[in-house]
């Protein structure tokens, strides 16, 4: 059988992602109330072990993949490539074979999305990009389920991203034609999105809009979405600050969106740069909401990387 790797939207099914998503609601209802340590009914990944690799920080992939893999009766092992050869300059590639001998699934964060490529190549067990330079997709199932769970349609829906067209954006580009979101995306000129992406979204039928104002690709959305205008591994910072600057989310902008907008942002933030206080702290935000569907749209996609 086909390894499911879980590295990008583009080369899984709609139909697909659909599953991991409604699996993910009806596991998180499922254990509504129970202590959070507490193994979900059917230990579904019982027998099983994760091991989680990290060549960048990380606050939610970490604990919510490792207490998500507990709730599902698996085990987890947790190395930063600093702690192992990989870091002294063993391959990517010998490194999946080694642990693909040990454990049944990798979760691997990476400066390069080519290296998380070149991983689950070589690997005989299913792998998960829990981020790269390139893209996001776990973060990206979490924030659908939150706007699920809030009753959006995401059929039709009117989804803003503003600030920085980065590795969380493309995600949402990717996204847009297997979910029938519109995505309208306010960036300056020299931060615009992949245009790749934009490309291949707009070939299977996404509607994405490119703007250069936050203003106008804001108007009249359902659901705002902020990241960090500094991202790891961004060299950058000063100009990034200064440019990024006014397609900050202030209460000004969110009131440009629709009555009942949402505000979203994969955190960790920075109050009074990508986003005000008042907005992120605010009654439109799902912040919190969204950090915590990590834990249960990443137990989805690690069952359905298992086909457990
Ligand atoms: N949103 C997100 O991926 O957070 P971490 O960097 O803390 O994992
Ligand atoms: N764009 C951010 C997301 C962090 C979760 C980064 O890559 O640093």
């Amino acid at each position: 059988m086909t390894l499911r790797h879980f590295l990008d939207f583009w080369s899984i099914e709609a139909s697909e992602l659909r599953t991991i998503l409604d699996e993910a609601k009806r596991m998180k209802a499922a254990r509504a109330g129970w202590p959070k340590g507490r193994v979900d009914e059917s230990a579904p990944l019982a027998g099983h072990a994760l091991a989680m690799i990290f060549e960048k920080s990380s606050t939610r992939t970490r604990f919510s993949f490792d207490m998500g893999m507990r709730q599902l009766g698996g085990e987890t092992i947790v190395a930063s490539s600093g702690d192992m050869q990989l870091g002294r300059g063993e391959t990517v590639e010998d490194t999946a074979r080694v642990l693909s001998r040990f454990v049944d699934i990798v979760m691997i964060r990476a400066n390069s999305h080519g290296d998380v490529e070149a991983f689950a190549e070589a690997a005989t067990i299913p792998v998960i990009n829990g981020l790269t330079d390139q893209s996001h997709p776990c973060q990206i199932m979490a924030d659908l389920q939150t706007l699920e769970e809030h009753g959006l349609d995401l059929k039709g829906a009117r989804l803003a991203w503003v600030g920085d067209g980065n590795n969380v954006c493309t995600s949402f580009i990717q996204a847009a034609p297997k979910f029938g979101f519109s995505l309208a995306i306010g960036t300056p000129g020299r931060y615009a999105p992949d245009e790749d992406a934009v490309e291949m979204a707009r070939d299977l039928q996404g509607r994405i809009d490119l703007y250069d104002s936050a203003e106008e690709a804001v108007a009249g959305a359902d659901v705002v979405i902020a990241d960090t205008f500094v991202s790891m591994g961004d060299a950058d910072a000063e100009d990034r600050l200064k440019t990024l600057d006014p397609f900050a989310v202030t209460e000004d902008l969110m009131s440009l969106a629709a009555k009942e907008a949402v505000f979203l942002h994969c955190l960790p933030a920075h109050r009074g740069e990508e986003v005000d206080a008042e907005v992120i702290d605010g009654p439109q935000s799902l912040v919190f909401d969204e950090a915590e569907n990590r834990l249960h749209a990443q137990k989805a996609i690690l069952r359905w990387c298992l086909n457990a």
